[in-house]
């Protein structure tokens, strides 16, 4: 990873359950963002993100310009701004972490023209607060695993002792476990319908407001299939984590949190012989996340054909920053 540049997300089991603090699982996508060019301004902050047709600064009236402007404040060191270049492997929008890849890259960016030492820890801290422009009320996994990469089992408020010692994971932020994983694949499809986070999220808690009880039950839910998903994947079985997969996407589902096209995706890549599927993020639009190990050309062709894109993402040792 380049000293400017940050992850994108798959988030494998526990989103919106994540928020009231369930524990989720999430995988990092390398290179979502990487830099092209970075100069120095006598204030100003300019980005550029290349396939996306984006530009913006820090003047801009939109949601992304009081990002900008959250970030000058939250870097400290003051005066010196800078203008950007960056590429980007994932499309925006689309359940992907681009938001808070952006936030990353950006306080990486700053930093670095500022001349100011940062850990990564200190780094996600940042990209946060941006994120909180962005969001409202982000669960912090997103900034978290664009930030570090690798496969992340986060929780909110936190593990406390016991918890980690069972589970021996290297702890990278107090709410964030690095989870050792074996060479594993997923596909990612993208149903093209952009999505807005703080929508979805805000549905969901004018749900859980009307029917509480409803609500944290199917939160449970994602829970075991969360448990039953990571031992699948500790053991390398690939038909039980397919199933994990399912039973979060029905969760997710009577959330209200899927859509027609999502739900269309699950099935064309169950048709085509994933061993499991489900939307990933926030839902309403954005993308799915299949287990397909050995038909993975079938269900990226299957998806072609509904209209849909898809492609192969490959967590490997390298795809970390630690
Ligand atoms: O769609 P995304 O990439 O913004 O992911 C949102 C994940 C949620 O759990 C729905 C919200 C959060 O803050 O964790």
């Amino acid at each position: 990873m380049s000293a400017v540049g940050s992850h994108g997300k798959i988030i494998l089991f526990g989103e919106h359950a994540v928020v009231y603090d369930h524990p989720a699982l999430a995988a990092g996508i390398p290179d979502a963002l990487r830099m092209v060019s970075l100069a120095p301004t006598s204030g100003p902050v300019r980005m550029r993100i290349l396939p996306w047709d984006l530009e913006c600064s820090d003047s801009s009236g939109d949601l992304l310009g009081s990002g900008l402007r959250r970030l000058k404040e939250v870097v400290p060191g003051g005066g010196r701004g800078c203008s950007v270049v960056l590429k980007s492997g994932i499309p925006p929008a689309a359940g992907l972490g681009s938001s808070a890849a952006i936030a990353v890259a950006m306080v990486r960016a700053l930093c670095q023209v500022r001349e100011i030492a940062t850990s990564n820890l200190q780094v996600r801290e940042m990209a946060h607060e941006m994120e909180k422009i962005f969001h409202g009320r982000p669960s912090g996994l997103d900034d978290t695993v664009a930030t570090f990469g690798g496969v992340c089992l986060f929780r909110r408020s936190g593990w406390d002792r016991h918890e980690r010692e069972r589970k021996s994971y290297c702890m990278i932020t107090p709410q964030t476990l690095q989870v050792p994983y074996r060479k594993q694949s997923f596909l990612v499809g993208n149903s093209g319908i952009e999505h807005s986070t703080r929508h979805m999220v805000a549905g969901i808690s004018r749900r859980r407001k009307a029917n509480h009880k409803k609500v944290d039950a199917l939160f449970e839910v994602i829970d075991e299939s969360l448990t039953e998903g990571l031992a699948a994947m500790n053991e390398g079985d690939n038909s039980r984590l397919g199933k994990a997969m399912l039973n979060n996407h029905g969760a997710l589902r009577s959330l209200g949190v899927s859509c027609g096209e999502l739900d269309e995706m699950v099935d064309v890549a169950m048709a085509a012989g994933a061993s499991g599927a489900k939307l990933t993020g926030a839902g309403g639009g954005g993308s799915v996340v299949a287990e397909a190990s050995g038909c993975e050309e079938e269900v990226i062709e299957a998806w072609r054909s509904h209209g849909y894109s898809g492609w192969r993402v490959e967590l490997t040792e390298e795809n970390r920053t630690l």
